[in-house]
């Protein structure tokens, strides 16, 4: 499929979102925050409208969040201001590795990640695994690196980005048994190509992903990607 607008790429998420959800209505969903899936939420919202997806049974688990940060501008927020209240979602299957101590034993209690959605920072950060974390990682604590400040000051207004947050590890994602990662923008290019494109480094931790057999990477700038079948 040809995407060229942020709107196909978020419809494009959507559907699959949605056709997991057909196929196994308990499934694990891994979900980002962000700018890039703002549109995909959108439309799974009015797509789920009138009960016509029906989310009660469906889990849900936050990629990562902030530590020490005002309720407000958690990422637990706005995954409940965007998606998690505006569709039947059931209270007790949204998840924040905030929540619990072993973020990956309770993931594991769910039956796994099915379907993990993941956006890329502009230094090839997925989640909140920064520049040289490793490939061995599970749910752990990081401290935000000053470019992922920068790129989520907007939402803070004049307060400060907390420096820490909490982020399911790499090996954690590489276990979902499908990944799509999204990215949206001229200038996110350069760091899609050298992850998707250039040497598999820890350096870039988007690139680890290069190893995984069901990756989608879907854009609205011409690159895309599938290593499924
Ligand atoms: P963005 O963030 O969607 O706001 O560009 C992506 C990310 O940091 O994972």
């Amino acid at each position: 499929m040809d995407i060229q607008t942020y709107q196909q790429l978020s419809a494009l998420v959507a559907d699959q979102i949605i056709a997991k959800i057909k196929q196994k209505p308990d499934c694990c969903l891994g979900l980002p925050t962000g700018h890039t899936p703002i549109g995909t939420y959108k439309s799974l919202v009015e797509q789920s409208a009138n009960g016509q997806v029906d989310w009660s049974r469906v889990r849900c688990f936050a990629l990562d969040d902030y530590l020490e940060v005002d309720a407000s501008f958690s990422f637990q927020s706005f995954l409940q201001n965007n998606l998690y209240d505006k569709v039947n979602a059931s209270r007790q299957n949204l998840f924040n590795p905030t929540m619990v101590d072993n973020y990956d034993g309770l993931i594991a209690a769910n039956g796994g990640l099915d379907l993990t959605i993941l956006g890329i920072g502009a230094n090839g950060h997925i989640a909140f695994n920064e520049p040289g974390t490793c490939l061995q990682s599970w749910t752990h604590c990081s401290f935000l690196t000053s470019s992922t400040k920068l790129a989520n000051q907007d939402a803070f207004g004049s307060q400060e980005v907390p420096d820490r947050g909490i982020t399911m590890g790499i090996k954690t994602i590489m276990e979902s048994r499908s990944i799509t990662l999204i990215a949206s923008g001229e200038k996110k290019r350069g760091i899609v190509e050298s992850a998707f494109r250039g040497p598999i480094t820890n350096e870039v931790p988007a690139s680890l992903l290069q190893e995984h057999k069901t990756l989608s990477v879907i854009t609205d700038f011409g690159f895309m990607l599938s290593t499924a079948n």
